[in-house]
C-alpha cells in the first residue's frame, strides 16, 4: 500500500486493443483494472430491465442513477453485477451493445458513471489501470500515465475477424468497427490526444509490444513520483 498509488488512464476506440493492453499492464504491475465500458453496459442492462422508455432521457437517467453496480477490479477475474444479479455475459449481448449509446449520450448518466468511476479509482490501494473513452480527459485527467491507443480501422477489423476465427462477414465487421466508431464519436472525442496525453498507434505492434510500451511509461512516471 503506497501513499500515492499509480493511476494509468487509457482511452481508445472499439477494437483498438485498449482492454487487452490495460489488463496486461495491470497484471504486470500488480495493479487493479477498471473496464468503464462494462459499467456503461451494466447500467444499460438495468435501464432495459426496468422497462422505461428509452426515448425519455429523464426516465433513463432515473433508472441509471438507481442501479446498484458491483464490478470486479481483478484483471484475472472480471465480473459485473447489477442490482445483485450477475450480468457478466449479458453486458456483451447484441441487445446491450445496441442500446448502450442511449445511456452514453445522456450527460446526466455520464456524470453519474464518472462519479462512480472516480470513487473506484480513488479507493484502489495499490493503484489502477482504467480504460474507456474519457478516462484521460474527464474521469482521471490527473492520472500518472495518460494514453490514447489507436489502431487503423483495417487493422481493427482484421483483429476482430481473427477473434471470430475468420467466421464473420465483412458487412458485420464494418458494422462492429466503423458504425461503432461513428456512434461513439458523437459521445466524446477519443480520437485526438488531449494536451499531455501520449498517443500510441498500435496498428503494427503486437499486444506484448504495446504492453511493454505502457509499462515503460509507467516506470518513468513512478521514478518521477
Ligand atoms: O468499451 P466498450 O465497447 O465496452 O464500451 C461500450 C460503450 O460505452 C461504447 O459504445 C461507448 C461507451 N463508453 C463511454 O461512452 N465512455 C467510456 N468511458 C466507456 C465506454
Amino acid at each position: 500500500h503506497s501513499e500515492n498509488p499509480l493511476v494509468i488512464a487509457i482511452d481508445g476506440a472499439s477494437g483498438s486493443g485498449k482492454s487487452s493492453t490495460a489488463r496486461g499492464v495491470a497484471k504486470r504491475l500488480g495493479l487493479a483494472y477498471l473496464d468503464t465500458g462494462a459499467m456503461y453496459r451494466a447500467v444499460t442492462v438495468a435501464y432495459l430491465d426496468s422497462g422505461v422508455d428509452g426515448s425519455d432521457p429523464a426516465a433513463v437517467t432515473a433508472a441509471v442513477e438507481a442501479a446498484q453496480i458491483e464490478i470486479a477490479t481483478d484483471p484475472d477475474d472480471q465480473w459485473v453485477r447489477v442490482n445483485g444479479r450477475d450480468v457478466t455475459d449479458e453486458i456483451r449481448s447484441q441487445r446491450t451493445s445496441t442500446h448502450v449509446s442511449t445511456v452514453a449520450v445522456i450527460p446526466e448518466c455520464r456524470a453519474n458513471l464518472v462519479a462512480r468511476q472516480r470513487a473506484i479509482i480513488e479507493s484502489a490501494p495499490n493503484g489502477i489501470v482504467a480504460e474507456g473513452r474519457d478516462i484521460t480527459t474527464v474521469v482521471a485527467p490527473d492520472a500518472d500515465v495518460r494514453l490514447l491507443l489507436s489502431a487503423d480501422p483495417e487493422v481493427r477489423m482484421a483483429r476482430r475477424k481473427l477473434d471470430h476465427g475468420g467466421q464473420i462477414d465483412d458487412a458485420a465487421l464494418r458494422d462492429q468497427i466503423l458504425r461503432r466508431d461513428a456512434d461513439d464519436s458523437t459521445l466524446v472525442d477519443f480520437t485526438t490526444a488531449a494536451d499531455g496525453v501520449v498517443h500510441l498507434d498500435g496498428s503494427f505492434m503486437t499486444l506484448e509490444q504495446t504492453i511493454d510500451a505502457v509499462v515503460g511509461l509507467a516506470e518513468r512516471a513512478l521514478a518521477r513520483k
